[in-house]
């Protein structure tokens, strides 16, 4: 008997996603070198479902129906160019792989177009959930060719999370479009991951304990604010620590790591360019927060305490949770802006609609915020900024204030705010008909004779500045 679908590595990722594709009626193969992960994907297999594991490569293929359909879960670089090496011998025209893990977009677009005289059809495709997720049902942001997609659509969609009996996977495009979406994804998980630390930093100055920090978002998290991010930020506050008497949070050091995703959305982002800022200083604070031991110096250079915060408590929390709202619209704007030109650009031909429901369910930054872009792009696709929609900008308009009150307070108290600082600005430059930018084209055109356009006369213009 053949099996429908395999996987290639074993790790937490494949183990669980391999597990889900089972527990869905499908037979399912995995390969991993370390026989130890073959026995612990057979062991932790659902009873009644048909899973096996394999220390041979060549074996996994041989027992794939054809067209076979196979994922691979291994670090991205080299390890994907490396097993695409290994299974070109043993694959056949119209074969599917899927790279179900973190590549960058370029090298998804260099392996499609090296697999397509092949004929076998290579897909990359961005996972999100973290472990129980893919056990579970992830969200997953698939591209490439899209008549290989449906080959593997009944697959991907009975495993997937659902919205409303919708599975949360969608073709979104060709070439390295799934990854694109993914690397994107995880640019605006920066940015809200931010935001929340930066709302966390003026709570907890406002003196709330872990237990209020707990009810505050878990509160937060029954209204507007309803994600999955704020959800398990209620949940972090209540873990007590297993080696000591303390919560948890308070005895984790602060320096942030990252893996690359935020950057690649920054880097990406000025190459097209699209302005993502919000994006760009989660990825700076990310590695500010490396710098411990200059820090250290300069904390006992500076005062780090300004002046308390002037607003009670009950103040305090509701103007965080409007900045929280506001600067995480903000991020979303700034990502899902970057999408629609990188779309364009790169020819990726990337649907929006479709990409905002993918993210409703199963990933890590689903909130109920994505019912409100759903319905502002399946109004028009051609959005090119959701802060352009109505119901939108309604939202937007009804905590601008708190915003405000959040940026001033920040910068009164000394407490860091980059993020929410950043969301503001992007907002007051993105909704003035008139920057003062006029001034940069005149700096530019008196030291470089770069040269200007005027508002009046159409025509490029050079000026001997100076001389009058
Ligand atoms: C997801 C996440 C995940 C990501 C990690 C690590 O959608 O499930 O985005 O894919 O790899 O969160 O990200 P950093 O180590 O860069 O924070």
């Amino acid at each position: 008997n053949l099996f429908d679908f395999g996987m290639i590595g074993l790790g937490v990722m494949g183990r669980n996603l391999l597990l889900n594709v089972a527990d869905h009626g499908f037979s399912v193969i995995g390969f991993d070198k370390d026989e130890a992960k073959n026995a612990a994907l057979e062991a932790a297999a659902t009873a009644g479902t048909t899973v096996k594991g394999v220390p041979d490569l060549e074996d996994m293929v041989r027992q794939l129906q054809t067209p076979r359909k196979l994922m691979m879960l291994v670090p991205a670089g080299q390890p994907v160019d490396d097993v695409i090496a290994s299974l070109l011998p043993l694959l056949e025209k119209g074969d599917v792989v899927i790279d179900g893990g973190n590549s960058h977009y370029t090298d998804t677009l260099r392996r499609v177009e090296y697999l397509k005289e092949t004929g076998i059809n290579f897909m990359g495709m961005g996972v999100s959930g973290g472990e129980q997720g893919a056990r579970t049902g992830p969200s997953m942001m698939p591209g490439g060719n899209e008549e290989a997609y449906a080959h593997i659509k009944p697959i991907l969609e009975s495993i997937a999370a659902k919205v409303g009996g919708v599975p949360c996977v969608d073709y979104l495009g060709k070439g390295g479009a799934g990854h694109y979406v993914k690397m994107v994804h995880n640019g605006i998980e920066y940015a809200i991951m931010q935001l929340i630390s930066e709302s966390y930093a003026l709570l907890k100055r406002g003196g709330l304990s872990n237990q209020q920090l707990h009810e505050t978002f878990k509160s937060w998290n029954e209204g507007l604010l309803q994600s999955f991010l704020v959800e398990i930020t209620a949940d972090i506050f209540l873990q007590k620590d297993d080696k000591t008497d303390a919560h948890l949070v308070d005895v984790i050091s602060d320096k942030a790591g990252s893996k690359g995703t935020g950057k690649w959305t920054s880097q990406d982002s000025m190459e097209l360019p699209v302005a993502v800022p919000v994006i760009d200083t989660a990825v700076a604070m990310r590695t500010l927060s490396g710098y411990k031991d200059e820090r250290v110096q300069a904390a006992a250079i500076y005062d780090e305490l300004i002046s308390d915060l002037s607003v009670s408590q009950e103040e305090l929390v509701k103007m965080v949770h409007d900045a929280l709202f506001f600067a995480t619209i903000l991020s979303y704007a700034q990502g899902l802006a970057m999408l629609f030109q990188a779309s364009k650009d790169l020819k990726m031909d990337i649907p929006l609609p479709k990409v905002v429901s993918v993210w409703r369910g199963g990933c890590i930054i689903r909130s109920t915020l994505l019912e409100t872009f759903s319905k502002a792009y399946n109004e028009n696709p051609e959005l090119s900024n959701i802060l352009l929609n109505e119901d939108v900008a309604a939202l937007v308009k009804s905590v601008e204030s708190g915003m405000r009150s959040v940026v001033s307070l920040a910068a009164e108290a000394g407490v860091p705010a980059a993020g929410f600082m950043s969301a503001l600005s992007y907002f007051d430059a993105f909704r003035t008909e008139r920057m003062p930018t006029n001034l940069i084209q005149a700096q530019r055109d008196y030291f470089g004779a770069h040269t200007y356009q005027r508002t009046d006369i159409p025509g490029t213009f050079h000026t001997e500045w100076g001389q009058n």
